[in-house]
């Protein structure tokens, strides 16, 4: 009997299989039982017919509780009214294990006992849904840069600075020393850019944000390329075509997650290039328009980014931002050097900020300039001023967090349920 998946069921139609997994549901109706088994891959309905088996194959069946584990053989059968369109009519049935008492019973719950809960959460059809778009996210990304020629150089997790601000780092002891998890490795980058031209990093990456907000984690997931030569339309460019690929990709593949996830997917068809374009200024003139009250010079927080999204069809960049309210290695634009060659690339309905991006310093002077300003210690950045001074080249890069990616194209509130296990302002368990 050859073991399958349940994803394979279609190319065993007649013949007799077997396939391990678990029992997502049943219901019985006197001599007939109707296992919902699921394997990872689906779930397919086995059917266990009294007359037909032996005794304890039916009393198998009886003992089994949801998510017991089992292994059922039996012969495919094409059958429109069951779920996923095949069945198994069951000749042998062997338990693994009997799950006593599963906490996650079919029904509703609060989110703070689903959380609790999330090793076994992820057991569910929905965050089957929603991982599996990650996963389609991920492939997406690294599909289109590999294709693009950007060549995949990790950073480092451990780290001597800061990249994005000293008030969200996570300090920990490195022999003595005081050592940083990465916000960013965007850094490393810029020397991987000088080394390889086209690059990108993906990885973990860690911000101790003390909001507690359903856009914030303290650990999330960045894809960040960077490119030498690349100027800042050149950036804008790239971001909106990747973005554009990675949307088109999951719509693409992952019609039934979607489906799952009650996705109205007409929204997602829109996210073509090119993407409209505001600068900061022209944002201030809306968000005032709508009566926010927000001074040349903040930065905006997510109800003023959901704002300045709903005006929009697309995803929309906001450009030229003052250079006091972003980081210290941006471009100055040079017709009005307040403001920076930067952009964030906003979501639309209401996801906020998904991008994050910018043209990068290539002058020694004004970077050591800015590292001053900004107090940081620039004993830690002799290394990347070195960038400067050996064959220094315009340089253009950008990070996007796959987390609120993936929550919007799912359509999901909160990032706590786009990631397998998300470490939250006090929540570290599971
Ligand atoms: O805008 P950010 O802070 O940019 C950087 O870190 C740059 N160094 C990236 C680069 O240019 N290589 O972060 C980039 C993106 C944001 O747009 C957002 O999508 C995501 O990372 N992000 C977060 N996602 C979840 N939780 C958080 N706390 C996040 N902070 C940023
Ligand atoms: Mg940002």
């Amino acid at each position: 009997m050859p073991n399958i998946y349940v994803s394979e069921a279609s190319a065993y139609v007649d013949q007799e299989t077997t396939i391990r997994g678990w029992l997502y549901n049943k219901r019985s109706s006197g001599k007939i039982q109707f296992l919902l088994v699921r394997d990872g891959t689906g779930i397919i309905q086995a059917v266990i017919f009294k007359p037909e088996v032996p005794a304890e194959v039916f009393q198998h069946g009886e003992e089994l509780t949801q998510e017991s584990s089992l292994v059922v053989t039996g012969t495919v059968r094409k059958d429109d009214r069951a779920p996923g369109g095949y069945e198994l009519l069951v000749k042998d049935l062997q338990i693994v294990q009997i799950a006593q008492d599963y906490p996650i019973a079919p029904k509703e719950h609060g989110v703070g006992f689903l959380m609790e809960h999330r090793h076994l959460w992820l057991r569910s059809s929905r965050q089957h849904a929603v991982l599996r778009v990650r996963a389609q996210v991920i492939k997406a990304c690294r599909d289109y840069l590999d294709q693009q020629g950007f060549l995949l150089v990790d950073a480092p997790i451990l780290t001597p600075a800061a990249c994005e601000g000293t008030s969200t780092l996570f300090e920990t002891d490195y022999f003595g020393e005081k050592a940083y998890l990465s916000q960013s490795g965007q850094l490393y980058n810029e020397a991987a850019a000088m080394a390889f031209g086209k690059v990108y990093c993906f990885g973990p990456t860690f911000r101790a944000e003390k909001s507690k907000t359903r856009r914030h984690l303290m650990e999330f997931w960045m894809i960040e390329p960077e490119a030498a030569y690349y100027t800042f339309e050149d950036l804008i460019q790239l971001e909106e075509s990747f973005v554009s690929y990675i949307v088109q990709s999951v719509v693409a593949q992952c019609r039934e997650e979607l489906a799952i996830l009650e996705r109205d997917t007409s929204p997602l068809a829109n996210v073509q290039p090119p993407f409209p374009r505001i600068t900061y200024d022209q944002a201030l003139d809306i968000l005032h328009q709508h009566g926010k009250e927000i001074n040349w010079g903040d930065d905006f927080g997510g109800d003023e980014e959901t704002l300045l999204a709903e005006q929009f069809p697309k995803p929309v960049f906001v450009t030229h931002y003052p250079a006091r309210c972003k980081a210290f290695y941006m471009q100055p634009d040079p017709d009005r050097p307040q403001v920076v060659l930067a952009s964030d690339l906003l979501a639309p309905e209401g996801y906020g900020e998904i991008i994050g991006g910018s043209q990068r310093i290539h002058d020694l002077a004004l970077l050591e300039r800015r590292i001053a300003e900004n107090n940081l210690p620039r004993e830690a950045f002799e290394w990347y001023l070195d960038l400067r001074r050996y064959g220094s080249v315009p340089h253009s890069g950008f990070g996007m967090g796959i987390e609120r990616v993936v929550a919007w194209i799912c359509g999901i509130d909160h990032l706590r349920e786009v990631i397998p296990f998300p470490r939250m302002l006090y929540r570290i368990y599971p």
